[in-house]
Parts: structure tokens; sequence; C-alpha cells
């Protein structure tokens, strides 16, 4: 049998994939653990982050698997959390800006504290955790950045005021980092879901006419599962795509290829 092709693997390489105790950030990580990574999990809920990584070492006999629970809206915590991963582990080489929530109303009701918070999970996150552990990789002068962005990047639809307007300034982050940090060896792209079935769209998914919509304007005629952003995932996480920078992959079944 021919070998795996080695561009694609991961040995050795250390992966903090934040917001990774359950869904797309879950699925993520352990496909970095399948391709050979040490993989950090992080995510707010501690007890719950223990659990997924002792059932993540269970699964892949052998994976290395850490639990380092922080917030990554609190840019202190970011910080502590970041000396003691460089402490404990080493400079990660990949790192995955993967929290994020959803709060859905309408413009002229969204609560501003909703809007604060929906802005600060999903774009602020990912230029402080971003940020802070760049500055390990800009030493060490390499390291590989994934922004997981959305199909609001470029798609909206009435609702998501605050999550439309963090995803897409989350793409715009990108390719700054991209334009700083390239030259000193970092590659930065964004990975942009379409509809996945995880929590965060749980009452959508529960909802039959809106899954009659989803899937009659998604060209492959599903929603996304989150093991279609593995493959992805550990593409630009890999020297595969060591020539790919500040661009924004959407993985979206081609929900934004057509009208
Ligand atoms: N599902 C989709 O259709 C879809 C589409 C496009 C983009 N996305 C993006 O994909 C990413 C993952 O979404 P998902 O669907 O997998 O959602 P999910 O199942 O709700 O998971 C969200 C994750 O983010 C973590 N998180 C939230 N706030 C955090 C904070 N302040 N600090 C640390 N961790 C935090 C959660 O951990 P704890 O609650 O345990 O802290 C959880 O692990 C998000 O950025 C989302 O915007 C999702």
């Amino acid at each position: 049998m021919l070998p795996a092709n080695p561009a694609f693997d991961l040995t050795g390489r250390l992966a903090l994939v934040t917001g990774s105790g359950r869904g797309i950030g879950h699925a993520i990580a352990r496909g970095y653990a399948l391709a050979g990574a040490r993989v950090l999990l992080n995510g707010r809920d501690a007890d719950r982050l223990e659990a997924a990584a002792t059932a993540l070492r269970a699964e892949l006999q052998g994976a290395q698997v850490r639990a380092v629970p922080f917030d990554v809206t609190d840019a202190v915590a970011v910080e502590e959390a970041c000396e003691a991963i460089v402490a404990d582990h080493g400079c990660p080489d990949i790192l995955v800006n993967n929290a994020g929530i959803q709060i859905r109303g309408p413009l002229t009701e969204l609560p501003i504290d909703d809007w604060r918070q929906v802005v600060d999970t999903n774009l602020t996150s990912g230029f402080v955790v971003g940020r802070t552990f760049a500055r390990h990789m800009l030493r060490r002068g390499s390291g590989k950045i994934v922004n997981v962005c959305s199909v609001m990047n470029h798609l909206v639809r009435a609702s998501v005021a605050p999550y439309a307007a963090a995803k897409s300034g989350l793409g715009g982050l990108t390719r700054v980092m991209c334009a700083e940090w390239a030259p000193h060896g970092i590659q930065v792209n964004g990975l942009a879901p379409g509809y996945i079935e995880t929590d965060l769209n749980a009452a959508l998914v529960a909802d039959p006419d809106f899954t009659r919509w989803i899937t009659g304007r998604t060209p492959a005629g599903r929603w996304g599962r989150v093991e279609d952003l593995v493959g992805p995932a550990v593409w630009l996480a890999s020297s595969a795509a060591d020539f790919v920078n500040g661009q924004v992959i959407y993985v979206d079944g081609g929900m934004t290829a057509v009208i």
C-alpha cells in the first residue's frame, strides 16, 4: 500500500482549537488528532471540556489531547492561558479561532448587550487570541491560523445583524493578518461553513419549513455535517497549504455559488 501523502500529515504539530468541546470545533480537533497532531481543546466549561478530552483519548488510543479552558472574550484570561500553554506544551503550530455564538433578532429590537456579546465572541476574540498566539509564532517564524467565518461573510438574511457584521469583519481581519504576518512564515485563512447541524442551529434544524428552504437553497441538497469541515481544516493547517494565505474558503455545499 502507498503511504499517505506526507503533505497532509500533522504528526508532532501542536493545535489549539477554540470552542472545541462540541460542534464544528470538536470535529476539527478530532480530525487534527487523527492526522497526528497534539490537540488542545478549549471552551468555557472546564468539566465538559475535560470529559470531551477524556472521551477523545479513549476513542483515539495514543492521541495526545488536553483541555485548556478559557473564555475567548476575556483578554486577560487569554494572555494567562497563552503563557501557561507555551510553558506547558510549547507554542502552538496551529490555531483555529472557532469559538462563536449566534443571537438572532430584528435590528430595531436587538439589545446592545447582545450585539456586543456576538461581536466580542465571533470577531474581537479572533483579534485577541490571534495576536496573542501570533506573537509567539512570529518569534518562531512559522504558524497556521484558521479563522472560522461563515457564509454570512458573503450572504445574509434578516435577523443576523451582529453575526453577519462580526463574520464579515473576521474575513477582513484574516486578510490583514495575512498582510502583516505572511512575510514571517505564518499562513492565515478563513474557513466559512454553510448551514451545519450543531447546537448553534438547533432551533433551525427543528423547523421543517427552514430545513425545506435550506435543503432547496443548497446545491448539495442537505444540511452540512461537522465532518464536512474536517478535510478543509486539515488541509489549511498542513504544509499542503503553505502558499494559501489570506483566503476565505467556503464549505457550504455550493450555497454561495448559486442564486
Ligand atoms: N453551525 C453552523 O451552521 C455554522 C455556520 C457557519 C459558521 N459557524 C461557526 O462555526 C463555529 C462553531 O460553531 P458551532 O456550530 O460548532 O457552534 P456550537 O456547537 O454552539 O459550539 C460553539 C463552541 O464555541 C464555544 N464558545 C462559545 N463562546 C465561547 C467563549 N466565550 N470562549 C470560549 N469558547 C466559547 C462553545 O463552548 P462552551 O459553550 O463549552 O464554552 C462551543 O464549544 C462558530 O464560530 C460559528 O459561528 C457555524
